[in-house]
């Protein structure tokens, strides 16, 4: 038994935010922004709206297009830096429920930006013990609430979105989840963290006044080591698997930094229109950055079933991973 992504769907906050929104609120230019991130514009979620009811509006497209019933969906797992509650209920649960999905295990993962792609490698597990049979994956984020908006260094960086996928069994090699690399390293934890509300630093007056509540990150260390191990990943996974890149069809990298994307994709001399690119209008949204990716690909009809897909991601921990796979859907 093999597992195959059979589906997927995102939802795309209504509210747009340009460069030029941010030169009226930060020391900061178009020119800047675009020269060193790739960034036009991003979404943000409305006031009135949680990383669950956009996880909710994905989950339901990418359900409608496997054509299974909801329930046939015995897993549901949420990839979020920004659930809607710290603590409880999971954001999965929440999901759960508005999409109407009931009596099934349902939780969330912490795994920053390579969210989804460490969901892959748990639902492949799933599938092939022959624990479960159709999971629903879901990465949402609504960042925008945990930005420092007078923090230049980070947010023009973000915005919000969700992506969705249905993962299910299949004994057709032709549309499996191929291969799953997943790592980290906590030695480079405070690169790229959000210090405040947890143990280390629980909620309180004081700490607010810090702003630790904010993600922070030191870029250019984060971007010299992620260029570093995705193009060392990439590699290693392509090696492992007897895959040449000429042999892919569509490479989805994780959208952070278009000059993040273009240092991967010349390491492996992929063509531009191989290439997925929504970096420029949606920013970073973490969790949510490739399945919002693989989305736009299918909507705009580059993925057809059986192709190979390369994914690569990186975030906060550090975490990492790729994954190959041939899209099973229609
Ligand atoms: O998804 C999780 C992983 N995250 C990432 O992969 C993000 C990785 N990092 C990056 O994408 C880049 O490091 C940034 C886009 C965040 C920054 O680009 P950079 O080329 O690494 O710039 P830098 O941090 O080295 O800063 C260069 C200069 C600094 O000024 P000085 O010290 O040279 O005077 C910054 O203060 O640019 C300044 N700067 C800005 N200037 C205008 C930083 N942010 C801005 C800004 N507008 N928004």
């Amino acid at each position: 038994m093999y597992a195959s992504l059979k589906s997927i769907g995102s939802y795309i906050p209504e509210k747009i935010m340009t460069n030029r929104d941010f030169e009226k609120i930060v020391e900061t230019s178009d020119e800047w922004i675009v020269q060193r991130t790739g960034i036009s514009e991003r979404r943000i979620a409305a006031a009135d709206q949680s990383t669950s009811d956009m996880g909710a509006k994905a989950a339901q497209k990418a359900i409608q297009r496997s054509g299974l019933d909801k329930s046939e969906i015995d897993l549901v797992i949420c990839a979020t830096l920004s659930p809607d509650h710290l603590c409880m209920p999971s954001t999965a649960c929440l999901i759960s429920d508005k999409v109407g999905i009931r009596d099934v295990m349902a939780f969330d993962i912490s795994a920053a930006c390579s969210g989804f792609v460490y969901m892959l490698m748990m639902a492949k597990s799933f599938i092939e013990s022959g624990a479960k049979k159709n999971i629903l994956l879901v990465g949402a984020e609504k960042i925008s609430s945990l930005v420092d908006y007078t923090d230049r260094g980070t947010c023009i960086l973000f915005g919000d979105g969700a992506g969705a996928a249905i993962i299910s069994a299949t004994e057709d090699i032709d549309e499996a989840i191929i291969d799953v690399h997943a790592s980290a390293d906590g030695k480079y934890s405070d690169l790229l963290i959000t210090p405040g509300c947890g143990s280390t630093h629980p909620c309180s007056t004081e700490m607010m006044d810090k702003k630790l509540q904010y993600i922070k990150m030191a870029g250019n260390e984060v971007f010299k080591v992620a260029v570093r191990t995705l193009t060392k990943d990439v590699v290693d996974i392509l090696k492992t698997n007897n895959i040449e890149p000429k042999d892919v069809d569509l490479f989805v990298p994780h959208q952070a930094n278009l000059r993040i994307i273009e240092a991967v994709r010349n390491k492996l001399n992929f063509p531009k229109e191989k290439t997925v690119f929504t970096v420029g209008k949606y920013g970073n949204t973490s969790a949510a950055s490739i399945p919002m990716a693989i989305n736009d690909a299918y909507e705009e009809g580059r993925l057809k079933k059986g192709d190979l897909m390369l994914l690569d991601t990186f975030g906060g921990g550090f975490t990492w991973a790729s994954a190959l796979l041939r899209f099973g859907g229609n």
